[in-house]
């Protein structure tokens, strides 16, 4: 939520800026602003409400000329999206600007506090109030930028990324941070700093993700960095192995689509080096064979898509492994008081890793002694490095609001915890595993084979178009794939869609069904195929209009729904991993009918750094 960038270097600061906010507008477009040194002195800030572009036409009429800046594109927490409320925020004196990512909780008592000493503030942000404190940090004697952002960020209480310029240090950029993302990166032509490594990949891949409360100093020569008392540190460097073509469309119209397309590709990447002779290795989990066969007891916690790769993996955990598994929204987990004990394993999934609850249930469950295990898509997130061990879902950086591929990638690293749970317990055999690893490794095929053909989708689709409501039904693993259906369609169409076990249907949501009225089942054969036919009878008899994602080869099906999206037959353990896909495709070909921009969906932000 909210992106900052900052670089200091040999060339204009401007279209650094620029592109770098167009690489962050992910974490949130209510609006953008820079705070540019200009070479006499100045300190220039433009902002500008609505998405970068809104800026970056406005900047076109200044081309600003300085080589060191601060950049932020908000989504708004304290005060509506307004121009005054856009970062960054300045001091009284217009000579510090700021530019902050995450939530400062005492802002209130900040505020009066500083209004007492004689502050005027411009706007309703928590954030207005770090520019203020430098100031004062200034008036007691700090003697530069660096020490003053260490004093100020002394007395802020909650979540903070901070970038900081000053008139009186041309040239210079301070950052610090607590429970916020910060990059750091120096390339051949300046130092760079981003909420995100994307914004600087086509400089450099050696990046140093800043710890909570050291502090470092950008210079156009290179970084230094101390620790929260000023020492200076030497924080190890992070190389990051994709590069520009990921913060690119690469010919698609979209990212999402492009995403969708890269799934094979995760899958496989996923997998690879997983089935060492027989048996699954994932060597991060940091826990020996006889801790492994200890774990009585597994949580999932997880938020929106990655909870619901979670119900999938519960099905698989217990059947495979025979252990019983929760899956639980860490908003509701981190308020509870959960059993856990020494034998509880832990598995916190994010794909951001900066996810506010899943980060505060991770702290929770260690206190309360269980080994946690993170799933996450970003190396060096706050999940992978606040986890006993991390698996990476090699998804590469995700860029569309909604989750597609790194979603996959979840499945497919929750499907590998769950053989090695069953390897580790002994409930399956060698045979076993190495049988259900080449299926699993099958589905990069098959999902090539959907992503080959969507004319069904896509004739399915605009029939659904213009639905106002539209519900989701399965059993088992289907179940789990119809929510994730309808979060995917009601985030980026804004058509309302529910999920509902199909076996729900007549406790309630049938009620909901009259002519037309869109009903998208999860029909593959499986063990349950004949109880969701039966649904969707009764859905058809009250007038539905019934779409059903079936497996290849199904004839009988044909009978039962208005329209049938086929896709290759798996074993049902593996049916979300390919049910999943044209249900994607079904989403953001309904969002295109609905003229909705796809990648940035209205209200959204990608990473969810405030509860
Ligand atoms: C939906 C989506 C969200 C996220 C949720 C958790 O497409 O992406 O529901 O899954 O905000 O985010 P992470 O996985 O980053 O913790």
């Amino acid at each position: 939520m909210c992106g900052i960038v900052g670089f200091t270097g040999s060339i204009a600061a401007q279209p650094v800026l620029i592109e770098g906010l167009r690489r962050l507008e992910y974490r949130g477009y209510d609006s953008a602003g820079v705070a540019i040194l200009q070479p006499e002195g100045a300190l220039e800030v433009v902002c500008r409400k609505g998405k970068v572009s809104e800026l970056e036409h406005t900047l076109s009429h200044f081309n600003f000329k300085g080589t060191c800046g601060i950049g932020h594109t908000r989504w708004a927490t304290h005060g509506r999206p307004s121009e005054a409320n856009a970062h960054p925020h300045v001091s009284c004196d217009g000579d510090i600007a700021v530019v902050h990512n995450g939530i400062i909780e005492n802002f209130a008592e900040l505020r009066e506090e500083l209004k007492a000493a004689g502050h005027t503030f411009r706007s309703d942000t928590d954030t207005e109030v770090i520019a203020h404190l430098l100031e004062e940090a200034f008036k007691a004697g700090c003697p530069d930028l660096t020490a003053a952002l260490s004093m100020a960020a002394g007395r802020l209480v909650g979540a903070y990324g901070i970038a900081v310029v000053c008139d009186r240090e041309p040239g210079t950029i301070a950052v610090t941070r607590k429970d916020s993302p910060i990059v750091v990166g120096v390339g051949a032509q300046g130092s760079y700093v981003a909420s995100d490594i994307i914004a600087m990949i086509d400089a450099t891949r050696d990046v140093v993700v800043l710890s909570d409360g050291q502090v470092a100093r950008l210079r156009p020569d290179g970084v230094d960095f101390f620790d929260a008392a000023g020492n200076p540190v030497n924080p190890p460097i992070t190389h990051i192995d994709w590069d520009m073509d990921t913060a690119e469309k690469g010919g698609y119209p979209d990212f999402m689509l492009k995403e969708i397309h890269e799934q094979p590709r995760v899958i496989r990447d996923t997998l690879a080096g997983r089935l060492d002779g027989g048996s699954i290795s994932i060597d991060e989990l940091d826990m020996s064979s006889e801790e492994l066969h200890l774990v009585d007891r597994v949580y999932i916690i997880a938020c929106g898509t990655s909870y619901h790769a979670g119900l999938i993996a519960k099905n698989l955990i217990e059947a495979w492994a025979r252990i019983p598994c929760e899956v639980e929204v860490a908003s509701e987990f981190r308020y509870r008081d959960p059993i856990i004990t020494p034998t509880t394993l832990v598995v916190a999934v994010s794909q951001s890793g900066e996810t506010a609850d899943t980060l505060a249930a991770i702290r929770d469950a260690r206190v309360k002694g269980a080994k946690v295990f993170g799933i996450t898509n970003v190396v060096g997130s706050p999940v992978a490095r606040e986890s006993d061990g991390v698996i990476y879902t090699k998804a590469n950086k995700e860029i569309a609001v909604a989750s597609t591929k790194s979603f996959l990638g979840q499945v497919v690293s929750l499907t590998l915890l769950a053989l090695l749970l069953g390897q580790s317990h002994g409930t399956l055999t060698t045979r076993q595993i190495k049988l259900l690893f080449s299926e699993l490794a099958d589905t990069a095929e098959q999902v090539e084979r959907i992503l080959a053909d969507d004319s069904a989708i896509q004739e399915a689709a605009r029939a659904c178009a213009d639905a106002t409501s539209a519900l989701f039904i399965g059993r088992g693993m289907g179940s789990a794939i119809s929510y994730e259906g309808a979060l995917k369609l009601k985030e980026i169409s804004y058509l309302h869609a529910e999920a509902y076990p199909a076996g729900e249907m007549k406790h309630g949501p049938i009620a909901l069904i009259d002519e037309g009225f869109p009903v998208i089942a999860i029909a593959t054969r499986g063990p349950v195929y004949d109880k969701v036919v039966s649904n969707l009878q009764e859905s058809r008899a009250r007038g539905a209009m019934v779409v059903a994602v079936a497996t290849e080869g199904d004839e009988e099906i044909k009978r039962h729904a208005d329209h049938v999206i086929y896709i290759p037959k798996v074993r049902d353990a593996f049916s979300p991993i390919t049910a999943s896909v044209p249900l994607q495709m079904f989403a953001r070909c309904i969002a295109l009918e609905r003229g909705c921009d796809v990648d940035q969906p209205r209200n959204l932000a990608k990473s969810v750094t405030v509860e």
